[in-house]
C-alpha cells in the first residue's frame, strides 16, 4: 500500500500526463473538436500544438506553452499560429497530414486556408513532431526537414529560432486580437534591422531612432547576413551589431522575444513551471515614440497608470473616430475655409508631431510663419520653436498631424488652425475634458509581476485520496514532501530579478547588503528611512534608502504594485528608482546615485553660482510640473525643500523621494484629502494647518519657498536677523522679502536688497527678479492664486530664452 502511495503522489506531483500525442503521421489529421486530446506536446511537455480559439467558433492552429491545470484560467501564451488571419470553424475543422506529404488546415471540412506546399514520395515515413525547443518540424525518419514553423514566425521569437532576411515579425491586432497588426520588425535592405508602422494610410520606421544615421544608433550596416535571435542565456542579437541583454542573463529560464501589440519588442522571461511572465527587456523605452498608436490627430502623452505606459487624447477641436481603438485617431468637429482671413490659430504647447511637414523654414518670424501656412489650403498649422544655438526661431508648417507627442520636458510649440470665431467654443471643452481627467481614479497595472500564492489543485486532489484510503500518516509526510518541492520552485522565482517595463527589478536583501557592504556607508536620514551608498554587482553605484515605517497594511504585492508606478515615471528631473526589495519584514528602495548631494548642502557651502541656481529652479519646477500634470494628483510630493532636491554631475536638479506618501504609514489617502500632515516646518502650505482640501498646490507653495531660499541664500526657519529701528528681531523669510519689495527704495533694487550675499552682485538681475516675482506668487495664502507647476515652468521658460 504504501508503494501505491508513492507512485501516486509522484505521478500526481509531477503532472499527469493527458492522452495527448507525440507525433501526427501520414494519413492522420488533429480534429477541432477534439481540442483536448488532439494536442501535440513536446517531449519536454513544455509546448504544445493544436487548435486555438480566437473568438467565438473560431479557430487557429497554433503553438503555445504548456499549462498547469492550476493555470488553466489564464489564456495559455502563444507563440505561433498557422492561420492567424484566417481562423477556422469550430466544426469539421482539421489539420490533416496527406499522404502526399503535404499539411493542411481545412475549414469545416471543405476550403484549405492554409498548407505547406509539401511533397514526399509515398514509401517515405512522415511524421508532424513538436520539438523541445517549441519548434513544430514536418520530416522524414532518416532527418531531413521538410518544413518548419521557425521559418515562419508570427510576432514571437522563441530562443535559438532567427529572423532572417526573408523573414518578419508582425504584431497582433490587439491584446486580445491575434490576426496581423500594424507594426513589423525586420531587416531593411541597408541590412538594419528596424521597427515599422504600417498603418492604413501611412507608414513609417521608428526604430532605431529615425532621425538618427545608422553609425550614431550604434549600428552597423555592411553585413549582409541578416541575422537576428535570441540565444537561451537571453542576449538578443543582430547581424547589424544590435543587440538587448535581458535583465536576467544568464539563468535557465523560459525565454521569448515578442513585437507585442503596442509596437514594442521586449524579451519575455519565467522560470519553468511559473505562471506569470516578466518583462526582462524592452526596445523603446517611451511609449510615445512608437508611431502610429495614437492615429491621426491626436497626442500620446506618458501614463504609468496605464498598461502600455501611454494614452491618446485628441488635439483641441477633434474628436475620437474609435473610443475603443485610437488607432483610428481624431477627426475634425469643423471645416477649414480656404480664405486667408477666415482662419485663425491656437497655441497647443508642449507638443510635438514627428514627419509630414511642408517644408522646414529656419529663421522665421512668426509672421512669416503664419503667413506661410495660409497660402496653402492644406496647412493643418504649423510648429514653431526655437533653435537655441542659432538664437532664432525655425518654422515647420504641417500637412498631417501624426506622431504626436505631448510631455511637459518639450519646448516646442504648436499652432493649430481652426476657423475663426470657434476658438472661444473650443477652448471651453478643453477645460471640461480637463475635469474628466481630474477625478480618474488609478488602477494599479504591473506586467504581472509577482506570484501569487494559488491553492494547488494536485495538493488537494491528493489529500483526498490518501485520506479516502486511510494511510493518513505516510500521506502527511509526503503531502509535506509534495508541497515543500512546489513551493521551492515558486520561491525560485520570487527571490530572483522580477521587472517591470522599464528595467525596474527586486533586489534581493542579501544582494542589497552586499552593495552597501553591510549597510555602511550612511549618507543621508529622512523621507522615511535611512539611506546608504552603494554599489551593484553591475557595478552602478546605487543609493539604497531602508524604510522604517512601512505602511501596516501593505503586503509585498501592494508595496511591489505602489512602487513600480514610481518606478515607471521617467524624466531627466526626478530621481530614478532602479527597483526595490520587498523581503519579510525589510523594506527597501534603490535609487540612481548623484554626485553633487542635496541643494540644501551646497547652498551651506555655497558653490552655486546664479546660473546653477537659476536652473535649478527650472528643472525642479519641470520635474514637479511632470508629477503633477499627467492627472496624477496622487503623487503630490508633499515635502518639498531643498535636501530632497539633489544634483547630477551637471548641477542639474533631480527631485527625490516623491510619491512615498501612500507607502510610508504617514497619511490617509482614502478620503480625498491628506489627513494627515506631511510636511517639513518652513515649508509647508497654510491649507495644512486648516483643514482646507490639500491640492498639488501644496507643491507650488514649498517650491516657492525653496526657491526664495536658492535666491536670498537664507533658511525659512532661521528666519532672518533684522535690525529695525535699533531693535533687534526675526522674521519670517517671506514676510522680510514681502516686506523688501513693496518698500522697494530708488537707490537699490528690491532684488538687489535681497540677494545672497556670497555672489557679490555677479547676477543677472532681471532674472533675478523673475525667480523672486515668482517666488513670492507661489507662496500666496490663497491657494488658487497660486501658479500651477506647469505656468511656473513656462514662465521660468519664457525667460530663459530671452537673452
Ligand atoms: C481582429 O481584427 C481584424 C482586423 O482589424 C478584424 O477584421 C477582426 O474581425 C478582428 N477579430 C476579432 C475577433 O475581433
Ligand atoms: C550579447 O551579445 C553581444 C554581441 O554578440 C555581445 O557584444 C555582448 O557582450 C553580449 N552580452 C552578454 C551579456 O553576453
Ligand atoms: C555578420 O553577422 C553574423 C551573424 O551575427 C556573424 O556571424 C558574422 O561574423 C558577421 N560578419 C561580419 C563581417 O561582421
Ligand atoms: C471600433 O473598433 C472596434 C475594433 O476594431 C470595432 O469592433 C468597432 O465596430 C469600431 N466602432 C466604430 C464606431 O467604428
Ligand atoms: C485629421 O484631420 C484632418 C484635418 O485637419 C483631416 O483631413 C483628416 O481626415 C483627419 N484624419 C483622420 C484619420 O481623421
Ligand atoms: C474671404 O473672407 C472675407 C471675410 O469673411 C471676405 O470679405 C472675402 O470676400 C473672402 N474672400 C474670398 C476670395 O472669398
Ligand atoms: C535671421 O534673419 C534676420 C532677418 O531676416 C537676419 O538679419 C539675421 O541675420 C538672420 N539670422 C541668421 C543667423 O541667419
Ligand atoms: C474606480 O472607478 C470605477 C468606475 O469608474 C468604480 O466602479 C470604482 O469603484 C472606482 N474605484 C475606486 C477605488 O474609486
Amino acid at each position: 500500500m504504501p508503494i501505491i502511495l508513492v507512485l501516486l503522489s509522484f505521478a500526481l506531483c509531477f503532472e499527469f500526463s493527458y492522452s495527448q500525442l507525440d507525433i501526427l503521421t501520414k494519413g492522420s489529421s488533429l480534429s477541432v473538436e477534439k481540442t483536448q486530446q488532439d494536442v501535440l506536446v513536446s517531449p519536454n511537455r513544455i509546448f504544445s500544438a493544436g487548435f486555438y480559439s480566437v473568438g467565438f467558433n473560431a479557430y487557429s492552429f497554433a503553438v503555445w506553452f504548456s499549462q498547469n491545470d492550476d493555470q488553466r484560467s489564464s489564456e495559455p501564451t502563444v507563440v505561433w499560429m498557422a492561420n492567424r488571419d484566417q481562423p477556422v470553424n469550430g466544426k469539421r475543422s482539421k489539420l490533416s497530414l496527406l499522404k502526399d506529404g503535404n499539411l493542411v488546415l481545412t475549414d469545416a471540412g471543405k476550403s484549405v486556408v492554409w498548407t505547406t506546399e509539401t511533397v514526399s514520395s509515398s514509401n517515405l515515413e512522415l511524421r508532424l513532431l513538436l520539438q523541445d525547443t517549441g519548434n513544430l518540424v514536418l520530416r522524414h525518419t532518416e532527418g531531413v526537414i521538410l518544413w518548419q514553423s521557425f521559418d515562419f514566425p508570427t510576432d514571437t521569437l522563441l530562443p535559438l529560432q532567427p529572423l532572417t532576411r526573408v523573414t518578419k515579425l508582425i504584431s497582433s491586432r490587439s491584446q486580445s486580437n491575434h490576426s496581423s497588426g500594424f507594426f513589423q520588425l525586420f531587416f531593411d535592405d541597408d541590412n538594419l534591422l528596424k521597427l515599422l508602422y504600417n498603418g492604413p494610410d501611412v507608414s513609417s520606421v521608428y526604430w532605431p531612432d529615425p532621425w538618427l544615421v545608422s553609425w550614431d544608433a550604434g549600428r552597423f550596416g555592411y553585413n549582409n547576413s541578416r541575422v537576428a535571435m535570441l540565444d537561451t542565456l537571453g542576449n538578443f542579437t543582430s547581424s547589424d551589431d544590435f543587440y538587448g541583454v535581458s535583465y536576467d542573463y544568464g539563468r535557465v529560464m523560459q525565454r521569448r522575444v515578442k513585437l507585442d501589440f503596442d509596437g514594442n519588442i521586449r524579451i519575455y522571461s519565467r522560470e519553468n513551471g511559473a505562471e506569470d511572465w516578466m518583462v526582462s527587456w524592452q526596445a523603446k523605452l517611451q511609449a510615445c515614440q512608437i508611431h502610429g498608436i495614437c492615429g491621426a490627430n491626436s497626442t500620446c502623452t506618458y501614463d504609468p497608470s496605464s498598461i502600455t505606459g501611454k494614452k491618446c487624447s485628441c488635439l483641441p477641436g477633434y474628436r475620437v473616430k474609435n473610443q475603443t481603438d485610437w488607432t483610428y485617431g481624431c477627426e475634425p468637429i469643423f471645416k477649414l475655409s480656404c480664405n486667408k482671413s477666415e482662419s485663425e490659430f491656437m497655441l497647443v504647447s508642449h507638443i510635438e508631431f514627428y514627419g509630414y511637414d511642408f517644408t522646414f523654414l529656419p529663421n522665421y518670424t512668426f509672421d512669416q510663419c503664419k503667413n506661410y501656412c495660409l497660402q496653402f489650403c492644406n496647412c493643418k498649422g504649423f510648429q514653431y520653436s526655437i533653435n537655441m544655438g542659432a538664437g532664432y526661431f525655425n518654422c515647420y508648417p504641417k500637412l498631417l498631424f501624426l506622431n504626436g507627442y505631448w510631455s511637459p520636458a518639450f519646448s516646442g510649440n504648436l499652432y493649430l488652425r481652426l476657423p475663426k470665431g470657434t476658438m472661444p467654443s473650443i477652448k471651453e471643452s478643453i477645460e471640461e475634458s480637463n475635469l474628466v481627467c481630474l477625478p480618474q481614479n488609478r488602477t494599479i497595472l504591473l506586467e504581472r509581476a509577482y506570484v501569487k500564492n494559488r491553492e494547488n489543485g494536485s495538493v488537494k486532489y491528493f489529500l483526498w485520496i490518501a485520506s479516502a484510503i486511510g494511510g493518513i500518516e505516510i500521506a502527511s509526510i509526503f503531502l509535506v514532501w509534495c508541497f515543500l518541492f512546489r513551493n521551492q520552485q515558486k520561491s525560485g522565482n520570487r527571490e530572483g530579478y522580477q521587472l517591470t517595463a522599464i528595467g525596474f527589478r527586486k533586489f534581493s536583501y542579501s544582494e542589497l547588503k552586499e552593495a552597501t557592504r553591510g549597510f555602511s556607508q550612511e549618507i543621508g536620514r529622512g523621507g522615511g528611512g535611512i539611506l546608504y551608498k552603494g554599489v551593484l554587482s553591475d557595478k552602478r553605484v546605487a543609493a539604497i534608502k531602508r524604510l522604517n515605517e512601512v505602511n501596516k497594511g501593505f503586503g509585498e504585492s501592494e508595496f511591489l504594485a505602489e512602487v513600480s508606478i514610481i518606478g515607471r515615471l521617467n524624466h531627466m528631473n526626478l530621481i530614478e528608482m532602479w527597483g526595490y526589495c520587498a523581503e519579510g519584514k525589510h523594506r527597501l528602495l534603490v535609487y540612481e546615485y548623484v554626485e553633487h548631494g542635496s541643494l540644501a548642502e551646497n547652498l551651506l557651502s555655497n558653490s552655486l553660482d546664479w546660473t546653477q541656481r537659476f536652473n535649478i529652479a527650472l528643472g525642479t519646477a519641470k520635474g514637479l510640473a511632470y508629477l503633477h500634470e499627467e492627472c496624477l494628483e496622487w503623487i503630490l510630493h508633499c515635502d518639498i525643500k531643498p535636501h530632497n532636491i539633489l544634483l547630477d554631475y551637471n548641477y542639474q536638479p533631480k527631485v527625490a523621494d516623491f510619491g512615498l506618501s501612500k507607502l510610508l504609514n504617514r497619511n490617509d489617502l482614502n478620503n480625498h484629502s491628506l489627513s494627515r500632515i506631511r510636511g517639513t516646518r518652513g515649508y509647508m502650505a497654510p491649507e495644512w494647518l486648516f483643514n482646507s482640501p490639500v491640492t498639488s498646490k501644496v507643491d507650488v507653495y514649498s517650491y516657492g519657498i525653496v526657491v526664495l531660499e536658492i535666491v536670498t541664500g537664507k533658511s525659512p526657519t532661521m528666519g532672518v536677523q533684522t535690525i529695525d529701528e535699533g531693535v533687534e528681531g526675526q522674521k519670517r523669510l517671506v514676510t522680510w522679502v514681502r516686506e523688501k519689495k513693496e518698500g522697494g527704495s530708488a537707490v537699490d533694487s528690491w532684488v538687489e536688497q535681497i540677494m545672497d550675499p556670497v555672489l557679490e552682485g555677479n547676477y543677472d538681475v532681471a532674472k533675478m527678479e523673475t525667480l523672486a516675482e515668482l517666488a513670492l506668487q507661489c507662496v500666496e495664502k490663497e491657494k488658487d492664486s497660486r501658479p500651477t507647476m506647469r505656468q511656473v515652468v513656462e514662465m521660468l521658460e519664457c525667460h530663459e530664452n530671452h537673452y
